[in-house]
């Protein structure tokens, strides 16, 4: 995908830039995103609902990877914003981003992140439960500020994935619960509270999805309880934010729709049911994470020690691992990868990449085919945009990489490399004469 391809000197280049030379330059390992891919993505989702005609925000679900410079890119897509965190919406004030696009969730938001929701005016919060719907009448009543909610409801449906990502079903630890009321109820509360707008209904099924099966029960449940509610209470829905969750693809198994598909699936469900039920139709608003900047993203490693334990295995260290890719470690998430320096070089075997983290199950990918690996080769493991750098870790002291954006033949850094000393900036010694 995007703008990778191998050159005349057999090395993989993405962006118009040298894979070995952006190596060369910023070291190993380093995370590479391509923002031509990551443009077209984003665009990609906007020219579905524009083709439609239909009213919609596409959020960019910064938990997949969020800095500075890709928040700035996003609020230059016109995109809008999901944070979860006083520190994902700390770095969105500071990337400038227009705090009217900006969808606050988390399912257990303290006080303080609350008052900087408020104080910075977010577009909406997408209000988790009792306990956060109750503060936040109280804090828009003390402050006699008005704010916008959406309400999240666990929709009962389980979407085909990973069981640790799967946040649909009914017990669960998000949203309110559909079918037992609790929802009816938060919807009730919220429409007597003098400061809140309830705009719509929010749900999120799961990540990595490839049926569309999931989305349209989903859009089904919602709908048909707002139908009800309207008839009961007179319930307005005007947003419906069906979440993220489309997959991409990490190695040939995998076998996603095209954005298109999705969203154009997604639209006609809406319009149908909206259609049967005799409703208005609601704005559609969407959360893509990982189809943002998953498959746009790579990571590049050098490669060291080797082991062949005879008629079982080769495996090949590289310099990095579970501490900047915890995925494969917690979800058996599976990769595939290159020989950057050689890219068109024939496979000659299968080699286990191992990560250099004291764990055993610190393995990146197992039987990729490989060339025979020579001293320092690079190897280049795909769709790493995601989930990736957003969830890397300092395990055994191991500095995070930098990540580089390549476009056009030019390389922007947009995080440096962590060095020692900032693994060391919190500490206090014992000694006293340090
Ligand atoms: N909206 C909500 C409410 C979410 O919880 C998530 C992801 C998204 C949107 C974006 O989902 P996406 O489009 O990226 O699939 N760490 C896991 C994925 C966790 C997803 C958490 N929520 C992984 O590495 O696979």
């Amino acid at each position: 995908t995007g703008t990778m391809k191998i050159n005349e000197k057999n090395h993989l280049e993405v962006g118009g830039i040298d894979t070995i030379e952006l190596v060369n330059k910023y070291g190993t390992p380093s995370y590479v995103y391509d923002i031509e891919a990551v443009k077209q993505k984003a665009r990609a989702f906007k020219a579905v609902f524009s083709k439609r005609k239909v009213k919609a925000q596409v959020a960019y679900a910064s938990k997949a990877f969020s800095c500075l410079a890709i928040y700035q890119l996003m609020a230059k897509e016109g995109l809008s914003l999901d944070v979860v965190s006083g520190g994902e919406l700390y770095t969105a004030i500071k990337a400038e981003y227009p705090s009217e696009k900006i969808h606050f969730h988390g399912n257990n938001k303290s006080d303080d992140e609350m008052f900087a929701g408020l104080d910075y005016q977010v577009g909406c919060f997408v209000v988790d439960n009792f306990y956060e719907l109750d503060r936040l009448n109280q804090f828009t009543s003390e402050r006699k500020q008005r704010m916008k909610i959406l309400i999240r409801v666990t929709p009962g449906v389980e979407a085909h994935t990973h069981d640790y990502i799967s946040t649909g079903q009914n017990d669960s630890k998000f949203g309110f619960d559909l079918e037992n009321g609790q929802a009816k109820q938060a919807a009730i509360l919220a429409s007597q509270m003098p400061y809140i707008d309830v705009i719509g209904l929010h749900s999120h099924i799961g990540s990595q999805i490839f049926e569309l099966e999931g989305f349209n029960l989903a859009i089904n449940k919602m709908l048909t309880y707002s139908k009800k509610w309207k008839e009961e209470f007179g319930f307005d829905l005007s947003v419906l934010n069906v979440g993220g969750g489309f997959g991409i693809q990490y190695t040939v198994e995998d076998e996603p729709l095209s954005i298109a598909e999705y969203i154009d699936s997604i639209i006609t469900e809406v319009e149908n049911v909206t259609d049967a039920l005799g409703l208005n139709m609601p704005e559609i608003w969407i959360e893509p994470g990982r189809s943002l900047v998953g498959d746009a993203g790579m990571t590049l490693y050098e490669t060291g020690s080797q082991k062949s334990i005879p008629d079982v295995r080769h495996y090949l260290a590289i310099d990095g691992g579970m501490s900047d890719n915890i995925r494969p470690a917690l979800y058996h998430a599976k990769y595939t990868g290159v020989l950057a320096n050689r890219a068109n070089d024939q496979a000659s075997d299968l080699y286990s990449i191992a990560g250099k983290c004291c764990e055993s199950g610190d393995m990146l990918i197992w039987d990729l085919p490989l060339p025979k690996p020579q001293k320092k080769d690079i190897l280049a493991v795909f769709s790493t945009g995601a989930y990736g750098y957003a969830m890397a870790s300092n395990y055994n002291r191991i500095p995070r990489p930098p990540v580089i954006f390549v476009e056009n033949g030019s390389d922007f850094l947009a995080i440096q490399r962590e060095t020692y000393n900032d693994l060391m900036r919190l500490e206090h010694s014992l000694l006293s004469n340090n």
